[in-house]
């Protein structure tokens, strides 16, 4: 069976693109599970019940999140009502929502775990020994990961110390696709899946925001940018039986 993972909607121009590209991307790919990281899909961050929903109807089975999960209070009530809508596992107890959910596809579940890196982030709980306990929870033989994270050095501890024992580890966060795909012991791994948001930004925010920031040092709110969007996944082909990655392809496509 093939799933496809998509990296960090950002804002208005993100889901849009999102809502014209993917039926044909999961065409293309012969998706019959989709993933979409929505952390910063509400217009300037955050997730909002709204961008949730039109990430849903664009063809999300799965939307992850990430540092900015909470940012919206609209989404609070649907971490709560919605299995398939997940943060970080690794928030702790007493935090609305799921860090992972199983969705039963008939003859067959998939696992999606959503966990979030500590290494130049907010602190959280140790996402490794996080992801050994949901292991021991877990009965899909299919499981995907997204680790959103800074580091790539974390996010590569993450796909080895997952090699063997999850179908695939893919790195969210950082907006920028890395080129390092590759599977390891069955689990593909990718240590990011990089944006689906606007090519004439820095990271999908406008970019004279953040240079502003840079060269005369004045925090300003992040403002996202709009214009030609690119959608970035991934696609993985994943054996049913044994849970094993048989292959992993990078995506990366312009909507005008
Ligand atoms: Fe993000
Ligand atoms: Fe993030």
């Amino acid at each position: 069976m093939k799933i496809l993972f998509i990296g960090d909607v950002v804002g208005d121009a993100g889901v849009k693109a999102l809502l014209s590209g993917l039926p044909d991307m999961r065409r293309e790919c012969g998706a019959d599970f989709t993933i979409v990281n929505g952390e910063n899909s509400s217009e300037n961050n955050g997730i909002s019940a709204r961008s949730a929903d039109d990430i849903f109807s664009a063809g999300a089975d799965v939307i992850t999140t990430g540092n900015h999960a909470f940012r919206r209070k609209s989404i609070l009530a649907e971490y709560e009502h919605n299995e398939r809508l997940i943060r970080p596992a690794n928030y702790g107890d007493g935090v609305a929502g799921r860090g992972y959910c199983e969705v039963d596809c008939g003859a067959y579940s998939v696992a999606v775990i959503n966990l979030m890196g500590t290494a130049f982030m907010q602190p959280v709980d140790n996402p490794f020994k996080c992801a050994d306990e949901l292991l021991k929870q877990i009965t899909s033989r299919i499981i995907i990961v997204d680790f959103h994270a800074e580091a790539t050095s974390e996010k590569s501890a993450m796909s080895w110390y997952l090699a063997g024992r999850v179908s695939a580890v893919i790195g969210t966060h950082t907006h920028v696709q890395t080129a390092d795909e590759r599977i390891i012991n069955g689990t593909g791994c990718l240590t990011d899946a990089g944006m689906t948001g606007p090519v004439n930004s820095i990271l999908g925010v406008r970019k004279e925001i953040i240079i502003d920031k840079f060269v005369n040092y004045i925090p300003r709110p992040h403002i996202f940018a709009d214009g030609e969007c690119r959608i970035n996944g991934v696609c993985l082909e994943i054996d049913r039986r044994s849970g094993q990655c048989v292959s992993i392809e990078r995506i990366c496509k312009t909507i005008q």
